[in-house]
């Protein structure tokens, strides 16, 4: 049996998102039916309704949820019908040449549903990242959903799927983040922020928010940065140097995905110290550096994929310290919507006054 349900469509490239009644499947062998409770409005939603990722249109948006799985298809055991499960984008393979090697975080053959999800007069949709939860009911790979506590708001969990897991993950995985460490974080939205967070909850010694925004350095202050700079009115790498004894920070988290805010970090950064790209550029963009700067500062230049999150290991966790008030999730959802909402929500994101809208179903 298909079930019809109301959705997120891009239609076509740059062209308003449409509500529209789609066709689920039943789940098949491997995949999971998931009854969406709460989905993140992210900038990648954005990207692919302006045919910035590819050309797959007709797309269903919507990546940075949670919700409760209604069925599952043979063979699944990981997950059953009543799990509250945050949905990841990195259902791993255990196969390729990443999970072989005990790196499973850089999968390089995640997995997705195999049936497709359609409008109704058949038309094929690409959900977005593999997910497609702007929609009553979802069609996953199993392993793309993974059980968390319960007791977790739904609007709050979703946004680990994505934005938040990418910044927290940036901080503690790639960046590696230990106690005592000075770090200083470039860009403050939803991904910056969390990766201060994330450095908060792994014992950073100082934290320095960097943004053009003072709203979302009031955000970082909340959120457990010791330090806040407005870039529009102070050079960022003297700034950060200033506060770090004129040296630099152990681990400079880049979270616009920019050259010029690349560069602030590359040399914002101690000696010998780590970088880390989480923002995500755009194909024109270029990266000048003098190579002798590169080797004489040494240290490591780390790219971020999903805050190298291992979803199994790291939504539980993470869901954990959440409800013990030990990570304030709540504090990114800075408005909950309704579905029809989404179009109005990509226009706020603009403003720099909004972390995350969630639409809450
Ligand atoms: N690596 C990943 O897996 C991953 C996952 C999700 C998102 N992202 C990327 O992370 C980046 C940030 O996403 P977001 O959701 O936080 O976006 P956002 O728009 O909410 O945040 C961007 C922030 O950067 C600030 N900013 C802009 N120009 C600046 C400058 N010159 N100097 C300092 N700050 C500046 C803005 O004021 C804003 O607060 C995006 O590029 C997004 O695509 C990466
Ligand atoms: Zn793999
Ligand atoms: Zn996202």
């Amino acid at each position: 049996m298909a079930h019809q349900v109301r959705a997120v469509v891009a239609r076509g490239k740059g062209a308003p998102v449409s509500l529209e009644t789609i066709v689920v499947p039943d789940p098949g062998p491997g995949e999971a039916l998931v009854k969406v409770e709460a989905c993140g409005v992210c900038h990648t939603d954005l990207h692919y309704r302006e045919g910035g990722i590819n050309d797959d249109f007709p797309f269903l948006l919507g990546h940075e949820a949670a919700g409760v799985v209604e069925a599952v298809g043979e063979g699944v055991t990981d997950v059953a019908p009543g799990d509250f499960v945050i949905l990841n984008w990195r259902a791993v393979c255990g196969q390729c040449r990443a999970c072989l090697r005990g790196r499973p975080w850089y999968c390089f053959s995640t997995h997705n549903a195999k049936q497709k999800m359609t409008l109704t007069d058949g038309t094929e949709l690409s959900p977005a990242l593999g997910i497609g939860a702007f929609a009553e009911k979802t069609l996953v790979a199993a392993g793309q959903c993974t059980k968390v506590d319960r007791a977790a708001s739904a609007a709050a969990a979703g946004l680990l799927g994505c934005g938040v897991m990418a910044g927290i993950g940036a901080a503690i995985n790639t960046g590696n983040v230990g106690r005592g460490d000075s770090v200083a974080v470039i860009g403050c939205g939803g991904v910056g922020a969390a990766a201060v967070a994330g450095a908060d909850l792994a014992g950073a010694g100082k934290i320095i928010a960097v943004d053009i925004d003072d709203a979302k350095l009031a955000t970082a202050r909340k959120l457990g940065a010791t330090h806040a700079v407005n870039s529009k009115e102070a050079d960022a790498v003297e700034a950060i140097r200033e506060l770090t004894g004129g040296f630099g920070a152990d681990v400079v988290i880049e979270a616009v995905g920019r050259p010029e805010t690349y560069k602030q970090a590359f040399y914002a950064r101690d000696l010998a110290g780590t970088v880390v790209l989480v923002g995500v550029p755009t194909p024109e963009m270029k990266l000048e550096l003098p190579l002798l700067d590169v080797f004489g500062r040494g240290g490591a230049l780390k790219s971020s994929w999903y805050g190298d999150c291992l979803p199994s290991r790291d939504f539980p966790m993470l869901i954990d310290l959440y409800l013990q008030g030990r990570l304030d999730l709540d504090t990114f959802v800075t408005e909950t919507i309704a579905l029809d909402e989404v179009e109005k929500a990509f226009e706020r994101m603009h403003g720099g006054d909004v972390l995350r809208s969630v639409v809450v179903f």
